[in-house]
Formats: structure tokens, C-alpha cells, sequence
């Protein structure tokens, strides 16, 4: 059993997860600090969702053990809800509702109060170069503003940690960069982020990576140690190494 004392906001002990006879995630051993900016990096089937959905309480697990946010994700999934934010790698708003709408809605899920949730909301929104009160609908916002939008969504309840599954996936460099500006700021107020990226230059403003291949861990560790471990220049080098 994990040891819920540990300064840790993730620890897993071989987490698996299995579809039938498939095995999507093997053995995922880890441990996440408090403050930390986490990634999840893999090519396409990874396992990096599969992986994040059981952390989140979403799936459950064929095996192994894991403490997020001090809750069990077996038997304390109540409490895992109210501890943490989920950006979930497919479009997560309602494209028919305005951004105030969208925010209300998410307010009733997190069980916060409207005002409160407006209030948080429109200082974000705000600091983001998005207006609340624009009577748009969210399907005519751009993708990179319809993202920050759906992170500003995830934080109403203002979680200890947050999951973003391929936040900027789509999303255009100045965008891309304006919204790790963000979560370069929630790091900095000590929130813990778990992203996941096929960028590989986001890759290296992570504090620590684990790179998956086939539901496996091929390599944990912070981006300059695992560069000089494989003895290569960059991410998109070090990536291509690992899993060709
Ligand atoms: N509900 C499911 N039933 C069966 N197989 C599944 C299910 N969900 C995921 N898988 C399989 O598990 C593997 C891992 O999928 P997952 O979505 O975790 O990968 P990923 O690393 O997030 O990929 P991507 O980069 O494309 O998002 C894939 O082969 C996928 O087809
Ligand atoms: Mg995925």
C-alpha cells in the first residue's frame, strides 16, 4: 500500500490496467512531488490517458495501488473529485453555450457557488485576453482561447492538482506558449500539474517527464539528466531515441 504520509501528491504502486487480454498500462511505479509540473509523454496509444484516467478516479484499475491527492483512487473517489481538476484530452465545454454559460455549468459540477466560480473565472478569463461576458457562443472561439477557457473550467474549485491531457494539441505556438505562461503560473503557486504532450519542446519545460512506450515506463526523470543520459541535444532526440 502506498504511504499516504509521504510529501507525494501521486504515488503508484504497478498500476496496471488491462482491455481483455490488452495490457494499456504495466506496472506504472511513480511518485509526484507537490509543485510540480509532471509529463506524460508517449506516441499515440501509449497509454499516457489510460494511465491519467485511473489517476483521476475515472478508470478503474485491473491492478496495483495508487494515493492521488492523499485519497485513494480505489475506495476515496469523492474526495479524489473535489481535490483535483481534469482537462480531458478530448473538447471538454459545450459549444452551444456562451463562456459565462460554460463556466456556470461547470460551477454546478464542482459544487461551488456561481459568484464565487464568476468571480474566479472572469480574473483568469481576464488575464487570458478573454472576455466572460462576450455573448459569443464557445464554438466561435479559437481553439487556443476555447483551451484556456476549458483550463479556467478545471480550476473553479481551485484543485491541489491538475491533469491536462494534450492541453495545446492543435493549438498554434503563440498560444502554445501563452498557456504554458499559465501553467508555468499555477507551478508557481504551488499547484501540482500533470500534463501530457507530443510537443517536445513543452517536454522540456516539465520538471520531470516519464516517457511511455506500449504501456510501459522507458524513462523517468528530469529533461537535462535524462538529455545526458542518452547523450543527446534535445527532447524531440532524446524521444525519438527512446521509442525507435
Ligand atoms: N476503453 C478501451 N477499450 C479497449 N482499449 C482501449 C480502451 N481505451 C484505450 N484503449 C487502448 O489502450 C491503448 C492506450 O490508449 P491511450 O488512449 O491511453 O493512449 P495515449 O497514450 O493517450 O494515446 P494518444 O497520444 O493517441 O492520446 C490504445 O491501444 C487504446 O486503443
Ligand atoms: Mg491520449
Amino acid at each position: 500500500m502506498p504511504d499516504k504520509k509521504l510529501q507525494a501528491m501521486v504515488q503508484t504502486i504497478d498500476l496496471t490496467k488491462r482491455f481483455g487480454k490488452f495490457t494499456a498500462v504495466n506496472n506504472l511505479n511513480l511518485s509526484i512531488n507537490k509543485g510540480e509540473i509532471f509529463g506524460f509523454l508517449g506516441a499515440n496509444g501509449a497509454g499516457k490517458t489510460t494511465a491519467i484516467r485511473m489517476l483521476c478516479g475515472l478508470l478503474k484499475p485491473t491492478s496495483g495501488k495508487a494515493i492521488v491527492a492523499d485519497c485513494d483512487i480505489m475506495t476515496e473517489s469523492e474526495c479524489l473529485k473535489q481535490r483535483i481538476g481534469y482537462m480531458s484530452q478530448r473538447f471538454a465545454l459545450y459549444e452551444d453555450l456562451t463562456v459565462r454559460e460554460n463556466v456556470l455549468f461547470y460551477s454546478g459540477i464542482y459544487q461551488v457557488k456561481q459568484e464565487q466560480a464568476l468571480a474566479t473565472a472572469e480574473t483568469m478569463l481576464t488575464e487570458m485576453g478573454i472576455d466572460l461576458k462576450d455573448k459569443a457562443l464557445t464554438k466561435s472561439l479559437p481553439l487556443g482561447y476555447k483551451q484556456r477557457l476549458a483550463l479556467t473550467c478545471s480550476l473553479l474549485h481551485n484543485p491541489q492538482l491538475l491533469f491536462l491531457d494534450e492541453p495545446t494539441s492543435g493549438v498554434d505556438p503563440q498560444a502554445r506558449r501563452a498557456f504554458w505562461n499559465v501553467i508555468n503560473k499555477l507551478a508557481d503557486a504551488g499547484k501540482t500539474v500533470i500534463v501530457t504532450t507530443h510537443f517536445m519542446d513543452e517536454a522540456e519545460y516539465c520538471h520531470r517527464v516519464l516517457v511511455m512506450q506500449n504501456g510501459e515506463t522507458i524513462a523517468l526523470g528530469r529533461p537535462g539528466e535524462l538529455k545526458t543520459q542518452n547523450k543527446v541535444d534535445n527532447m524531440q532526440q532524446l524521444f525519438l531515441k527512446l521509442v525507435s
